[in-house]
């Protein structure tokens, strides 16, 4: 088996290369660095099973890749609002162009193509948890759209890859996911929350804090990623993945507070235009047809990601709890 792994730089995409290797798959790694870093993947330096290219997905990668591929895993987008926000009409392309060079890759190699896609297609969701059957609440002319619209779009043309061409997808959409390697300044909850709860800085809560979001431990993702990749041809999704266990924003503050035995107060700023209300996966789906469940209790996940940040910056583990 040889995968390609595009955006493996990444969060997700450094540890499913990761996952893949342990499981004997050779890897070819792919990414441009928008958001990824190379410390994501230097411990694979010097693995005979893995190798890397830089290259933009938004350029045609078959002069880039050589030798056969079995399996493509496109996880190759910034993915938090900060990041996707930098550049929209990058993050557009990306998914678009870059989307469509990786699915014509997959045409020439007959290789199984998987798409990270996101909870994002839903929007601010109008039902609750969602399911896969939903069509949305997105808004294609706001802040958001370049992500929301750009992910809905890639999925679309890997249906009609797949209609025209045979080409065998696969789609998952990924609710909120956390782990070691993330980006400190990414903006996104739970690093925010940790850096500031372990500097003894405020907590920036936007909005009321009362909005909801469920986490998924990086590990249980990549495990679902994996599954939906070996899952039966028929079976193209989109399938949730994501873990169904849901917080309020001001509950997650206090349990990472708890956590590092942090006394950093809550300060309340405005909330982002368009910042969903609510967000849980119903996951019915990925359990029926792929076995899959997340397993890792979210203190559980939170202390070895937070162990992750804490050597990153360099403060002590005085006062970390790790009796969860
Ligand atoms: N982490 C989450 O909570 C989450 C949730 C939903 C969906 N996703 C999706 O999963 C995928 C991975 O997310 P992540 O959290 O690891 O994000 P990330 O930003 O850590 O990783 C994305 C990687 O893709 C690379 N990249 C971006 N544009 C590229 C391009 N044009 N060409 C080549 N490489 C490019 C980046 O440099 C980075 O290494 C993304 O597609 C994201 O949309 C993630």
């Amino acid at each position: 088996m040889r995968a390609l792994v595009a955006g493996a730089a990444g969060v997700l995409g450094s540890h499913l290369c990761d996952r893949l290797r342990r499981d004997g798959i050779e890897v070819l790694g792919l990414d441009n660095f928008y958001t990824g870093r190379r410390q994501n993947i230097e411990h694979l330096e010097g693995d005979p099973g893995f190798t890397f290219v830089e290259h933009d997905i938004t350029r045609p990668a078959d002069a880039v890749v050589t030798g056969p591929l079995d399996i493509i895993f496109n996880m190759a987008c910034p993915a938090s609002p900060r990041a996707y926000q930098r550049d929209p009409l990058f993050t557009l392309e990306t998914n678009y162009v870059g989307t469509r060079n990786l699915l014509e890759l997959a045409r020439e190699n007959e290789a199984i193509i998987l798409q990270a896609s996101t909870s994002e297609v839903y929007g601010d969701p109008t039902i609750h948890p969602q399911v896969e059957s939903y069509w949305g609440n997105a808004n294609c002319f706001g802040a958001r759209g370049c992500y929301e619209e750009g992910k809905r779009v890639a999925e679309t043309l890997m249906l009609e890859y797949a209609r025209r061409y045979g080409v065998r997808i696969k789609v998952v959409r990924i609710f909120n996911t956390y782990g070691p390697r993330m980006d400190l300044e990414d903006g996104r909850i739970i690093s925010s929350f940790t850096v500031q709860a372990l500097r003894g800085e405020p907590i920036t809560v936007f909005g009321d804090g009362s909005q909801t979001r469920s986490f998924c431990y990086v590990d249980d993702l990549v495990d679902g990623l994996v599954k939906m990749a070996a899952s039966e041809p028929s079976f193209t999704g989109p399938v949730n993945l994501g873990n169904p266990a849901e917080f309020t924003v001001l509950e997650t503050a206090r349990i990472i507070k708890e956590i590092i035995g942090s006394g950093s107060v809550n300060v309340f700023k405005p909330l982002p235009p368009d910042d969903p209300r609510k967000r849980k996966p119903d996951i019915g789906l990925a359990e029926s047809r792929l076995g899959w469940q997340p397993r890792v209790p979210f203190e559980e996940g939170l202390l070895r990601t937070i162990e992750y940040f804490r050597d990153i910056i360099g403060c002590s583990s005085q006062g970390v709890r790790r009796d969860f």
